[in-house]
Formats: structure tokens, sequence, C-alpha cells
């Protein structure tokens, strides 16, 4: 199992393109399975997460080729409706595959998903909605299974919380309902826009994405489409910080700047000198970062609750006391523990982490507990003295291609072995 090993103290400087959001591929790639004939995906990031749900494709009967970052699918021999459990682990946000496979065949089987590494990890809200949709959900002895009697009817759906991934089973689910659904109290995110943009451009009739209230009138069939995967807004926040700690300069292109406006923000604060065009983020640190005073996760277009991570990781070595808020996962702070073995003062009770910059972080061996845990131990490593040895990076190889080559394209001292 290889490791990451920083030496830290480089600073950073220079630029980098930023790959493809994996929030946005995943549910994407779910969503060629309602198209007959070809789609060409342009901008998916190499990551372990994305070969995972291409294995799911090829498994239901798709084929699927990679031609450097575009991902090529033809779901016409789809031919499966179940999800194994050995591929359903693989991911954490493989539920997104049942709106699909439900959408298209009527019915479905996947494996509960169970647990995670943020914290018990609910589908209330997921199997609630495909129900009113007129699915009939089955708890089968760890199997969920989805059985529609027809043709899935659109109807009214009120989300108590505004999930992302429900949000997007729905979206899945309701392409081909008959009628139409309303989905209010929606997830606003931009990965949303995104699928609601492929879906349009397959031949769906899908409108609001962005906005609260999201209509899907239903149609009979979709075709093959093309359609470029946006930016990854939160590998964009991950560079903007490992500079931030080490006194550096980036500059991040073929981003979308109007989604980080909440990041660039606390960047700000922090004492960065952040400037931005449409597609172009550019960071200039400080010799030390400052405080920021209070910062909560909240849904889009709030601060994200996966640069929560991100942002304590710099507060570690600024001067002053910062306060962040995680509203959105209950159980989101395992990493906390690994950035104080690198010296970090950090306080927590329950959902509030105080973090006290110390002058310096020593370098230490960490394992990775989670994807964003990871990049903050990453970001940790950069600001400390000495060596950082970073175990269980398959965690960080679900959300970010060549890091370290990235980093030290930057003049990072890292290597993986
Ligand atoms: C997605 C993102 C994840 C991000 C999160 C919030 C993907 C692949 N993952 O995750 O990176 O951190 O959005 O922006 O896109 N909940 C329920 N019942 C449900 C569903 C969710 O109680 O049926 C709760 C969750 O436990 C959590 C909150 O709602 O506390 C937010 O979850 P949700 O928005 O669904 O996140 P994901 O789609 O899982």
């Amino acid at each position: 199992m290889s490791k990451l090993y920083i030496n830290g103290g480089s600073r950073l400087s220079g630029e980098l393109i930023v790959h493809g959001a994996k929030n946005s591929v995943l549910p994407i790639l779910a969503a060629t399975i309602l198209c007959k004939g070809e789609c060409v995906i342009h901008n998916c990031p190499n990551l372990s997460d994305v070969d995972s749900s291409v294995r799911i494709l090829e498994h239901l009967g798709c084929s699927c080729r990679r031609e450097g970052s575009t991902i090529v699918i033809n779901s016409d021999g789809l031919s499966r409706f179940d999800i194994p459990d050995e591929l359903m682990q693989e991911m954490r946000s493989s539920i997104v595959w049942l709106g699909a496979i439900a959408g298209r065949l009527g019915r479905a089987r996947l494996s509960s998903p169970g647990g995670c590494e943020l914290g018990p990890r609910p589908i209330d809200l997921h199997l609630s909605a495909l129900g009113r949709l007129g699915m009939q959900i089955i708890d089968n002895h760890g199997y969920i299974d989805c059985v529609a009697k027809g043709r899935l009817r659109g109807n009214d759906i009120h989300l108590a919380f505004p999930s992302v991934g429900a949000t997007e089973n729905i979206m899945l689910a309701a392409v081909y309902a008959q009628g139409k659904t309303v989905i209010s109290n929606a997830a606003k995110e931009p990965e949303i826009v995104d699928l609601q943009n492929f879906l349009n451009r397959a031949g769906a009739r899908i409108c609001g994405a962005g906005n609260d209230k999201i209509i899907i009138e239903g149609v009979r069939s979709l075709h093959g489409a093309e359609h470029t995967v946006i930016p990854d807004r939160i590998v964009t926040a991950t560079y903007m910080s490992a500079a931030s700690v080490t006194g550096g300069e980036v500059l991040l292109k073929g981003v979308l700047s109007e989604q980080l406006l909440s990041v660039i923000s606390v960047f700000g604060e922090m004492g960065c000198d952040v400037s931005y065009s449409h597609n172009e983020i550019k960071l200039s640190a400080p010799h030390r970062l400052s405080r920021f005073s209070g910062v909560q996760s909240l849904v889009y277009p709030g601060f994200p609750t996966d640069a929560g991570p991100l942002i304590v990781a710099a507060a570690t070595v600024a001067q002053g006391s910062s306060m962040f808020i995680e509203n959105i996962f209950e159980n989101r702070y395992k990493y906390i523990g690994e950035l104080r073995r690198l010296g970090a003062k950090i306080k927590t009770a329950d959902r509030v982490a105080v973090i006290d910059g110390v002058d310096r972080l020593s370098g230490a061996r960490v394992n990775s507990t989670d994807l964003r845990g990871g990049a903050a131990l990453i970001i940790a490593g950069l600001a400390a003295h000495g060596k950082t040895e970073i175990d269980k990076i398959f965690h960080i190889d679900r959300g970010y291609e060549n890091i370290e080559e990235n980093l030290r394209q930057l003049g990072a001292d890292i290597k993986r072995k």
C-alpha cells in the first residue's frame, strides 16, 4: 500500500489546471444509462471513484472506453438491474445508481450503502422520494429492492433537507416518469446544474436546477449526448489552501470562480490576496496567515462542508484563534486527531472546532481518515517542519488526480512510495 512522504516548508508557486468535478461526473455517468446510443463525457478526472463507476456500468452491461479524460459510454446492452455489494462499497455515493437504474428499467437492486467515514449515511429521503414516484421499495436482507408497477408517475416531492444525492436520484428517476415532477427544497449545488445540463442535452425536459425548485417533465426516451463536466471546486479550494499555508502564490486555471465565492472570502479574511476572473483564480498568501473568526458549512451557496477540513488545516498555522462549525455531516472531525499529531492545537465540541494557530507544525506519521481529511493532512504536512508520512491514501485517490505531481510542479517536496 503506497504512502505519501512530504518534506514540509517549501513555498509553493506556479499554476495548475483544475480537473473535472468528482461530484458531477459520478451522477452523470449514472445518468448515461438512461440514454440510448453513445454518450461522450469530457473532463472526467482519473480517480478511483470514477473507475468504480465504470466498473458498475460494465457490470450492468454497458460498454465504456476511456480516451484521455473522455469516457465514451454506450448503454444499449444494459442487461442487469443489480449492483453487487463489493461494487457498492467502493463508493460512498453509489446510492445515486438507484434512481438511474430504476428510471431506465423500472426495477433496481442495490446493497444498502450502510455507514461511511463521515458518520451514519441515511437514505430515507432518497427512498421516500422514489416511493412518491410510484416505486415500491423493499428492504430485503441488506438489499434494497425497487420495483415500479408500470411507468413511474411524476409527483410533487418536498425534501425535508436539500440533499444533493436525493435531488440527483429524483431527477434521474423522474426523467422517464409520466407527467411532471416538482422537487421543492431541492439542493442548489453546481453539480445539480451540471446533471440537468447533461440530461437536457440528451433530450430531457428539466428546468430550475440551481434554485430550490426543480421541474422535470417526463419524456419517453433520451438519446446519446456529449458533455463537458464542470471543474472541481473542492480541488480548487485544496490547492488554494496548500499555497496559503506555505506563504505561496498559485494561479488556478479552468475553474469557475463564481462557484467559490464563499471559499475566496475566507482566504481573503486570512490575509491572502485573491483575484479572479470567470475561469481563473490567483491567490497570493502573506508570510503568515491570519485567523478567520467564524466559518460554518452550509448548503450551496454557503461554505461547502467538503472545504471545511481544508481551511481548518490552514488555520492550524494562522496567527490567532479560528472557529469552524460543521452543520452538514455529524462526524466529520476524525482527521482532527491526525492534525494534532502534527502539533495542531484544536479543540472540538460536537459540531464546533476551535483552532489555535501555532508558530509551527512538525512532521509526523499520520493516517488519512477520509477524502478531504486526507487532503487536510497534505496541507498541514506542506506547512510542517520536517517529514510527514501519510498512510491510507486510497481515501485521497478517490477525489484527487495526480495530487503529488501537481504539488511537486508547484515546488512541494512530496512523493508517493
Ligand atoms: C454530496 C457530495 C458530498 C458533499 C455533500 C454535501 C457527492 C458524490 N457527494 O453528498 O461530497 O459533502 O453532498 O454537499 O456528490 N441526509 C439524510 N437523509 C438522506 C440523505 C441525506 O438525512 O436520505 C443527510 C446526510 O446524512 C447529511 C446531509 O443530509 O447530513 C447532507 O447529505 P447529502 O446532501 O445527501 O450529501 P451527499 O449527496 O451524500
